[in-house]
């Protein structure tokens, strides 16, 4: 193995560690949950995974799906799942890829053409900037949430468009866990002719009857140009799905090179993705979330913490504290005391909105909530006074 390593690389890697945000993989065992993205406990449901290992048993052996969907990777399964899905989250069509990372890297690559304007919510998920980036598309990012932010950037740059115009908003965003405008954006967006794609990885499984996401909840489905479902987070699974028109599924199957390209889903992935939509059709575990989030957020309140937290109704819970330091101090208080919370750091996150991002599952109990919360009254009060 070569020892050598170009200096710039390792510039930046000592980069990273002066600032305090070098990263590392690391394990983490046996604390309480405020950090994954198993928003329902699927990860660990023992009906999902009897399910998967029953179908299996019933097929001959399948390790892999050999190929891409294009060439040997294609089968029944999939097209029957994109079919229960596309009923599911009432779409004309579904489309399947590995990862919701693949999803938005595959179709935002693909759509933006030259002469094209992509318009982003600043606060969107990497995955849909790597895509952005990847396009022909020029792309302009507007004020978070903003209504006015949108409709003034779209003033602005739409003489510039000699195409299509997209803008491109997450339903709940994976930060900040605030919900987008949706109603408003959608109705924006029509009436001036733009295309409107929505993000749902935080709200699948979650918002709306049967965790169906924001634009189901809202009937907004005959608005929006595409939607993205992701399946590694409330389904407890792996993979995500784009809605959207048969046009649509057409041209991805086409043009999209992160679904052309690659090693199609193996089967125990599409059971476990199946299983995980029929558990999900009238599982108790979303109003036990629910009324968590809202526990959460009372104690939050009952303890005059509100000042630190984002305004979110959803399972994600920011506490900005702002500095790198302080933020990696606390979280690794949390973990002497049995908690599991992640420190978010810039870059992840704009420098000087570090946060603490607590993440509310179905099952974490109130007890765990009030301690977690009174711990943080008294980790962020000893900070203050430390440094006072
Ligand atoms: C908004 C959003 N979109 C897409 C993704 C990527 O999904 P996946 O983890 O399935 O690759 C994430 C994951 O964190 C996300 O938060």
């Amino acid at each position: 193995m070569q020892n050598k390593f170009p200096e710039k690389l390792e510039a930046r890697l000592m980069k990273r560690n002066e600032e305090g945000s070098f990263r590392t993989l690391y394990q983490v065992h046996n604390l309480i949950d405020f950090s994954s993205n198993d928003y329902l406990g699927f990860s660990k449901s023992t009906s999902i995974a009897n399910n998967v290992k029953a179908a299996l048993k019933k097929e001959p052996p399948s390790n892999g799906s050999t190929g891409s969907r294009l060439l040997t990777g294609n089968f029944d399964y999939h097209t029957h799942l994109e079919k229960d899905l596309a009923v599911f989250f009432k779409s004309e069509s579904a489309i399947l890829y590995n990862s919701g990372y693949d999803a938005n890297i595959g179709l935002f690559s693909c759509l933006g053409q030259k002469g094209d304007i992509i318009l982003y919510d600043e606060l969107c998920h990497a995955s849909i900037r790597d895509g952005i980036r990847l396009s022909h598309a020029k792309a302009f990012s507007f004020r978070h949430n903003d209504l006015r932010a949108l409709q003034k950037k779209f003033n602005q740059v739409k003489k510039d468009s000699t195409g299509s115009i997209y803008t491109v908003v997450e339903s709940i965003y994976s930060m900040d866990g605030d919900a987008a405008p949706l109603l408003e954006m959608s109705k924006f967006c029509n009436e001036n002719n733009m295309y409107f794609i929505v993000d749902e990885a935080h709200a699948t499984g979650v918002v709306g009857n049967d965790g169906k996401g924001l634009v189901h909840q809202l009937d907004l489905s005959h608005n929006i140009f595409a939607a993205i479902y992701t399946f590694g987070k409330a389904f407890g699974s792996h993979g995500a799905v784009i809605t959207g028109s048969n046009k649509l599924k057409s041209y991805l199957i086409n043009f999209s090179r992160s679904f052309i390209y690659t090693t199609a889903m193996p089967l125990h992935q599409v059971l476990g993705i199946k299983f995980a939509l029929q558990e999900i059709q009238g599982s108790t575990e979303i109003k036990k979330l629910i009324n968590n989030i809202q526990y959460f957020r009372q104690q939050v309140a009952k303890r005059n913490l509100q000042q630190y937290f984002i305004e979110s109704k959803s399972a994600i819970q920011s506490c900005i504290l702002s500095d790198s330091q302080r933020v990696k101090t606390i979280a690794k208080q949390f973990v002497h005391h049995g908690y599991d919370v992640k420190p978010i750091l810039s870059p992840t996150v704009p420098l000087g909105k570090e946060r603490l991002r607590f993440c509310i599952h179905s099952y974490n109990t109130k007890d765990q909530i009030d301690e977690i919360l009174e711990l943080l009254t008294t980790f962020v009060g000893n900070f203050k006074r430390d440094n006072e």
